[in-house]
């Protein structure tokens, strides 16, 4: 096929013109796609009577500043920007909390305190091996606490107290230890205290008052100044 000298100058400025395009599209920092629809799951689960999630259709997370997600300020290695923080106390949120929650890999805080939430506390928190701050005192939630929270290995404090946790204090989390600080008081947590939790590296606060449990206090864990039993 023959081309004009004028059909070239065409064909040549389209073609940069694409790739002036794809470079745009390159430097647009978004969301990490898996992150994206977590959150949409987690918003579908939750009732939230005041609206305060209603801007998480709009944009972005990350980028488009959805109520109570922070993110990292720089992309990962991966290209993506991930979230850091879910911070969403005091927004009167009902029903359960999406297994999906699992997927915020790169999350660092959890934070959901004083809302209504029901249901257990999904196991796939386990899978989120940043995560350093687990916060859901004041809800409503029910089940036992699962093993797979034992796998958080950079966790420095959980706190499910004022909730309505049963069952008894999972074994695996004789593997936290980073964790300063357990604040599980108020629930429903039966059961002997695990022999093995005795000797947690980092322990500080381990709050169990009114809860169910049997047995007697251990006496490493009785010589710490702040425990409450
Ligand atoms: C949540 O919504 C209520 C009612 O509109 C509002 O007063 C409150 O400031 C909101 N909170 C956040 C964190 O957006
Ligand atoms: C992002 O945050 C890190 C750590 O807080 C800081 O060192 C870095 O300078 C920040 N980068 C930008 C682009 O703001
Ligand atoms: C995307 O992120 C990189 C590295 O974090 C940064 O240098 C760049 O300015 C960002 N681009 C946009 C459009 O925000
Ligand atoms: C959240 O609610 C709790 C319990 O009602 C209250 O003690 C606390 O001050 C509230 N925190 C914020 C930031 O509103
Ligand atoms: C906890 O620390 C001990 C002693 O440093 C180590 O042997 C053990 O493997 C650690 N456990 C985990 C789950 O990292
Ligand atoms: C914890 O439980 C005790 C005993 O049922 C109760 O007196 C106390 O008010 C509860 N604390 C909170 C903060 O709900
Ligand atoms: C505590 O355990 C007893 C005996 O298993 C049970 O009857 C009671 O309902 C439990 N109480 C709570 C608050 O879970």
């Amino acid at each position: 096929m023959f081309l004009s000298e004028g059909h070239m100058h065409q064909v040549v400025f389209s073609l940069w013109f694409c790739f002036y395009l794809v470079l745009i599209a390159a430097q647009d920092n978004i969301t990490d796609p898996t992150e994206v629809e977590a959150l949409k799951a987690i918003k579908e689960r939750l009732i939230d009577p005041n609206g305060n999630l209603s801007n998480w259709i709009r944009g972005d997370p990350c980028t488009s500043r959805w109520t109570g997600v922070l993110c990292f300020n720089e992309t990962l290695i991966d290209g993506y920007l991930h979230v850091q923080e879910l911070q969403l106390m005091n927004l009167s949120l009902s029903e359960n909390l999406a297994p999906e929650i699992g997927s915020l890999a790169y999350m660092e805080r959890l934070n959901f305190m004083w809302n209504k939430i029901t249901g257990s506390i999904p196991k796939e928190i386990g899978n989120i091996k940043s995560l350093v701050l687990l916060l859901l005192s004041g809800n409503l939630l029910t089940g036992s606490l699962p093993d797979e929270l034992g796998f958080l290995s950079n966790l420095d404090r959980i706190q499910i107290d004022q909730n309505h946790i049963s069952g008894p204090l999972p074994t695996s989390f004789a593997n936290l230890n980073k964790t300063k600080h357990f604040h599980m008081n108020n629930n429903s947590i039966s059961g002997k205290i695990p022999p093995e939790l005795w000797r947690l590296p980092k322990l500080a606060h381990f709050l169990l008052d009114n809860n169910n449990l049997s047995g007697y206090l251990p006496p490493e864990l009785s010589k710490l100044p702040t425990i409450t039993y």
